[in-house]
């Protein structure tokens, strides 16, 4: 089946390992471990056709972000997570995003926004509405918010970024 080269991008601590965990093997992950940089691949039927999905999971501190140019020339779509529950981390995404359209040099790569820990609603800080207005902003409907812990809405994020790549 066809190849889709994912990576998934956003701060420190959002929760990018446990969306990629849950998405690959369905578990959740509770326990907080710094990611240097992993890659996992998982088959998905998406609209029927048969799709083998390699994810690359980043570094959200800094000291780890020295690779990110080499892996986004060669990511064909972005997750760009951030943490309902973290402000600045939504606000870190507008840079992220910045970047990946200067080195893939278009302003209209495939990317979906992903705001992560939405099953803590008690402490979240960043509303639904902001967030799909930034969404639109960027002239992209492709706005979920997900939890790890949950599962909710994890799959039509990879299903989402799939259908992305297949239109270009
Ligand atoms: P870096 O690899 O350092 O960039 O962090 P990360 O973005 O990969 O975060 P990670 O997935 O390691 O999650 C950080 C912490 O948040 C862990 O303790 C997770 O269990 C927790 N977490 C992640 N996603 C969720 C979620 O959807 N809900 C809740 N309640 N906790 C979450
Ligand atoms: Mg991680």
């Amino acid at each position: 089946s066809r190849e889709y080269n994912i990576v998934v991008l956003g701060a420190g601590g959002v929760g990018k390992s446990a969306v990629t965990v849950q998405f690959v093997q369905g578990i959740f992950l509770n326990s907080y471990d710094p990611t240097i940089e992993d890659s996992y691949r998982r088959q998905m039927d998406v609209d029927g056709r048969s799709c083998t999905l390699e994810i690359l999971d980043t570094a959200g501190v800094e000291q780890f972000t020295a690779m990110r140019e080499l892996y986004i020339k060669n990511g064909q779509g972005f997750l760009l997570v951030y943490s309902v529950t973290d402000r600045s981390s939504l606000q870190e995404l507008i840079k992220l995003r910045e970047q990946v359209c200067r080195i893939k040099d278009n302003q209209h790569v495939p990317i979906v926004l992903v705001g992560n820990k939405a099953d803590l609603g008690h402490a979240r800080t960043v509303s639904f509405q902001e967030a799909k207005n930034l969404a639109h902003n960027w002239g992209t409907s492709s706005f979920y918010e997900t939890s790890a812990r949950t599962a909710a809405h994890i799959d039509d994020v990879f299903a989402d970024i799939v259908r992305q790549i297949q239109k270009r």
